[in-house]
């Protein structure tokens, strides 16, 4: 299925990703012959896609058309000029391709293989075992910057919300925010190092490093929020948690278990692990009335309903659930009901943290 140009959506819709293995080693890959003779675009297309059917490849034509693209220096196939299909690759382009090909035989997800991928119109580096941003996610995002056109906090003290990421990966939510709201000012916690050097990599690259402050943080650890403090209560608390649950880790795809990082996938044993820990840190760091808006299982819209229910001190209320693209409860917006935590002595806030070095 192709969405909005760039989308491998069956290739990432498994579940997926084997504790401990990385399939980054190809010790095992041994390379195909060379093609014979000078072929064109369309041709080595047709070429790799059988082959990748052949091994059971998912998505064999959109990853062939890819990685061709990729090599001619397109994003799509279908945006390749007509005579760059039909003429001969160098020799050169046609082992690169041979190349890429290889790592999808190996399972590699493409958005590895490409090294960049697409989100919310923002092209950003993907690397290994950063995990590869969901076109689902995209509905999450949406549904902030409709609620933060709609609210009072689009036009606040300092022009606009300030945001919290819980878990930023490469940087996408927190990034496609700062791009489509241009007074806003993002705070991207994950507790993956490979996670926030791409984060801190992508908003370079698209010259959003002003107003984003980067910080590595596990927010399973006690107190973990004071960390956030210093930069103020927030307007926004955002998150694409770990969220699959455990006994559903060996279910995934092999392009998932043998190449994403899965910290960022398992949420426990009900997948509610780091969830429950966002919703326990949000009274102290969210405003009166602020929101947190998370993406879920489809199994969790109850389990946190009731949970939020069992934590009647945190003051927060699951005010709306929203579908994804399939169909599926995907998305929470829970509210803040009462004021602000108090903040403990202990925790006040010091001076302002450094920003991460980029
Ligand atoms: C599902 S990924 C989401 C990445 C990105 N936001 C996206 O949607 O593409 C979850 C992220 O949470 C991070 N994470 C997992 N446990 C965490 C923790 N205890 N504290 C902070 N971040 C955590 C992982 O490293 C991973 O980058």
């Amino acid at each position: 299925m192709e969405i909005g140009g760039r989308m491998l959506w069956p290739l990432l819709s498994g579940l997926g990703r084997r504790k401990g293995t990385r399939g980054w080693a190809f010790s095992s890959w041994q390379p195909c012959r060379p093609l014979a003779g000078l072929l064109s675009a369309t041709e080595l297309v047709s070429h790799w896609t059988a082959v990748f059917e052949k091994r059971g490849i998912p998505e064999a034509q959109a990853s062939s058309e890819y990685i061709v693209a990729h090599v001619l220096g397109a994003k799509t196939f279908q945006s390749l000029r007509p005579v760059l299909r039909t003429q001969s690759l160098t020799p050169w382009q046609l082992q690169y391709v041979q190349k890429l090909s290889g790592y999808r035989l190996q399972r590699m997800p493409v958005q590895y293989i490409l090294g960049e991928w697409d989100f919310q119109g923002l092209t950003l580096k993907m690397a290994p075992p950063v995990f590869i941003p969901r076109p689902e996610t995209e509905g999450l995002v949406e549904w902030v910057l409709e609620e933060v056109a709609q609210s009072s906090c689009a036009a606040g003290a300092q022009g606009g919300p300030l945001i919290l990421e819980v878990g930023c990966g490469s940087g996408a939510i927190s990034l496609s925010l700062l791009s489509q709201l241009p007074q806003s000012r993002v705070i991207a916690v994950d507790k993956g190092e490979a996670a926030i050097c791409l984060t801190q990599e992508n908003a370079q690259r698209l010259r959003l490093l002003d107003r984003i402050q980067i910080i590595p943080l596990d927010v399973t650890l006690e107190g973990s929020w004071a960390h956030l403090l210093p930069w103020g209560p927030m307007d926004l608390i955002v998150s694409n948690p770990p969220y699959v649950f455990h006994q559903d880790m060996e279910q995934l795809a092999p392009e998932i278990r043998s190449y994403e990082d899965p910290v960022a996938l398992d949420g426990g044993k009900e997948g509610m692990d780091i969830i429950t820990h966002i919703l326990a840190l949000a009274p102290w760091l969210l405003k009166d009335s602020g929101s947190i808006f998370l993406e879920v299982d489809p199994r969790h819209p109850e389990l946190v309903g009731s949970w939020l229910q069992s934590r009647s001190d945190l003051s927060l209320d699951l005010v709306a659930v929203r579908q994804d693209f399939c169909g599926r409860p995907r998305f929470l917006h829970i509210q803040r009901s009462g004021p602000q935590h108090g903040c403990p002595v202990e925790a006040r806030p010091g001076p302002q943290p450094a920003r991460v070095p980029g």
